[in-house]
């Protein structure tokens, strides 16, 4: 093993996706990470365990770089305030310099995003625009966004492929769909300095399977699958379980979404880093910029009940529900055709359903409070 490490700046590296990419990154032994996060919807803790699950991976023999790379180096800092990454690019020099930058960071909950826009934009935007110019000026140009299926609104084509339109729906969606034009228009323009990719990430779900780290959302979570595990531990029970919706032109009538483990998800991270360094994944673009977009997904979509099923076998708890009303914004179906990401990134999810449900719970039973219980 070589002991020469690029770093690797991951910006929201404490969240919940962050920690994973944080771990993967680790696990390759080939970088070393700084992690940027203001802690808004975090905790450091979730730092420490990477360092740990990092550090017992290791073989015996392992280097003592190998053995200092497992270290996060942790600066607080806010995104949306302009000296943050010119303090953190100044922090590293020569050798040490940072290689990349993962951005991870933002906020992202659609129903909120309509009611606060402006943090959201501030959060979502003037946080991206503050790191490209610190990367520019520092002269790091490689990026991999975080963006999202959101972008593509209500898809006229299942499973869909990147060529689908964009046309988010939401404030949450648009901070997406305008970050990536942001991105690509830099990228067109310093042809010969920025080379970026996006992950349009469709469902992640699940943890690692130490149980050590996982997601920990501030407040009753939006998103499904933390909700049920929320519930299999006793929170948010009351009013009861509610399906929005049964009349979907879906199998069963609820929603479909492609859920993807969180560790495949994370992993696809390393696979973009890996071609930012390929000029053959960047040759013949139609545009002048080095600019690409993936999908994140597994290509297989589950409906919210076959999702309620597969949690209530590893919980043993229940889920009583109600049919409910539509909710405002919700599609039928967003499964992702990953196949280009497969094709062109050497990206595979390969964990299932049974994994991820497992895994969840892992994380969930052994930390009933998220990592607030520290
Ligand atoms: N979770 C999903 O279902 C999902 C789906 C698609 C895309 N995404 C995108 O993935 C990324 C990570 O999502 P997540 O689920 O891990 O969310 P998360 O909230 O767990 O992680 C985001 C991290 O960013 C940090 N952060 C927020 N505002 C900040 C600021 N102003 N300055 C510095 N740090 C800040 C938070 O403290 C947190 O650690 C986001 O960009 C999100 O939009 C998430």
């Amino acid at each position: 093993m070589v002991d020469k490490k690029q770093r690797i700046l991951i910006p929201g590296g404490a969240g919940y996706i962050g920690s994973h990419v944080v771990l993967c990154v680790l696990l390759t032994r080939r970088y070393k990470v700084t992690v940027v996060d203001n802690y808004h919807n975090s905790f450091p803790t979730s730092i420490e365990r990477i360092e740990k699950i990092a550090l017992d991976a290791l073989p015996k023999d392992a280097s003592q770089a190998d053995r200092d790379a497992c270290k996060v180096d942790l600066i607080k800092g806010d995104m949306r305030e302009r000296d943050t990454f010119d303090r953190a690019f100044a922090q590293y020099k020569g050798d040490d310099a940072i290689y990349a930058v993962i951005l991870v960071a933002a906020l992202k909950a659609v129903g909120e995003s309509g009611e606060i826009p402006i943090d959201y934009y501030d959060v979502n935007i003037s946080g991206l625009v503050n790191l490209l110019r610190s990367m520019k000026e520092a002269k790091a140009a490689r990026l991999v966004y975080s963006s999202s299926a959101t972008v593509y609104g209500t898809p006229k084509t299942i499973p869909i492929p990147e060529t689908s339109p964009l046309q988010a729906e939401s404030v949450y969606g648009r901070t997406k769909q305008i970050g990536e034009t942001i991105i690509k228009d830099t990228c067109d323009a310093y042809p010969d300095e920025f080379r970026a990719i996006s992950l349009r990430y469709f469902n992640p779900a699940g943890a690692h399977p130490s149980g050590l780290i996982g997601e920990d959302p501030r407040g009753k979570p939006g998103n499904l699958l933390p909700l049920l595990a929320q519930m299999a531990v006793g929170k948010y029970r009351e009013p009861g379980l509610q399906v929005f919706g049964n009349d979907y032109p879906t199998p069963d009538g609820t929603c479909v979404r492609d859920y993807i483990h969180i560790m495949d998800l994370a992993g696809g991270h390393v696979n973009a880093l890996d071609a930012l360094s390929d000029d053959s994944k960047f040759a013949q673009l139609p545009s002048p910029g080095k600019y690409k977009a993936y999908n994140l997904g597994k290509g297989k979509g589950m409906s919210v009940l076959q999702m309620i099923e597969a949690m209530k076998k590893v919980t043993g708890y229940g889920y009583p529900y109600k049919i409910v009303g539509r909710r405002k914004g919700d599609v039928p179906d967003l499964t992702a055709d990953p196949s280009l990401a497969e094709k062109e990134l050497g990206f595979k999810a390969v964990h299932n359903l049974e994994d991820m449900s497992r895994d969840l719970w892992n994380w969930q039973s052994k930390n009933p409070q998220g990592y607030g219980q520290q």
